[in-house]
């Protein structure tokens, strides 16, 4: 292979010290042998456009977008596709060759994979879903659930007026729930979902009352550092399956790789490790 023909990608946020995604990436190409590089870019919202259409010129196969641009990027896109339009947010864009960018969100995808593994004996059509939180984070796990056959959301947020946008955005299968109340349906849930940050290092703790949380139930967390925040310790304490947030940041990239890189990577304890080293 020339030496122009070798793939590039990387991830575009500001800031983006902190993301594990080259982490990952260099691990998946350096495990299958590939060639290919994967780039932290820090951009401001203001270089974003002109950053996007120079990097098709100069390698760039594709990339992952991530906070602040996630929203914007959809402006900047000429392929969005449906999921992605739904949500209000991409992850993942592929530079065609025809020059045309294509923007999708594979988060959705990220967080039901990660479920199936962690939580297997879960069936989404068996009962309703509670989902904490109603921002961008929110919305790709609720048009997931949706697609999967979920068939009742309870959404709850502190901000009341966004879960209820939900519910205008993604339909009649979506109930608010007021924040002050969200303990006392918890127990209608098979699976409860925290998408918000509370728990995240650095930010305050996810204080509801978790008394109601069935036994066997399936509780997540998007949160991934800690890998174990007090959510799924008390909920794992309850008896509840819990599935800790980490393994959505994996399978969320794995579609971008295969299109960029051209081989479907594992994920696996390998992975994690990786990506936790
Ligand atoms: P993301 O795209 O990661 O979902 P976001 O859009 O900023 O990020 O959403 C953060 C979520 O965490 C929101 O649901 C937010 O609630 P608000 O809409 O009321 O802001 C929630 N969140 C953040 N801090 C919170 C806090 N101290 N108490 C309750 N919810 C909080």
């Amino acid at each position: 292979m020339s030496l122009s023909k070798i793939p590039l990608a990387g991830v575009i946020g500001s800031p983006i010290a902190h993301s594990k995604s080259p982490q990952l990436h260099r691990h998946w190409l350096k495990t299958y042998g590939l060639q290919g590089f994967y780039i932290p870019m820090d951009v401001s919202p203001a270089n974003l456009r002109e950053v996007l259409t120079s990097l098709p010129k100069m390698g760039f196969v594709g990339v992952n977008i991530t906070i602040p641009h996630k929203e914007t990027v959809l402006q900047i896109a000429d392929l969005v596709t449906d999921r992605a339009a739904l949500i209000g947010a991409a992850n993942t864009l592929i530079f065609r060759k025809d020059g045309k960018i294509h923007a999708d969100n594979t988060d959705g995808y990220g967080f039901l994979e990660n479920l199936k593994v962690g939580a297997p004996t879960w069936n989404p059509k068996s009962g309703p879903a509670v989902v904490l939180g109603a921002g961008g984070a929110s919305r790709a796990v609720v048009a997931a659930l949706l697609e999967a056959g979920v068939p009742e959301i309870l959404i709850s947020n502190r901000t009341r007026i966004r879960a209820e946008i939900l519910t205008k955005d993604f339909g009649k299968r979506l109930q608010v729930v007021d924040w002050a109340q969200v303990g006392n349906v918890l127990e209608e849930a098979e699976l409860t979902v925290n998408t918000t940050s509370l728990g995240m290092v650095g930010h305050p703790e996810l204080r509801i009352p978790l008394g109601g949380l069935r036994k066997e139930s399936i509780v997540t967390d998007l949160v991934y550092t800690p890998l174990q925040t007090n959510f799924l310790r008390e909920a794992e304490a309850q008896g509840c399956i819990t599935v800790d947030g980490l393994g959505m940041l994996l399978h969320q990239a794995a579609p971008g790789f295969e299109r960029w890189f051209d081989h479907r990577p594992e994920v696996d304890s390998a992975t994690r490790a990786a990506v936790l080293g």
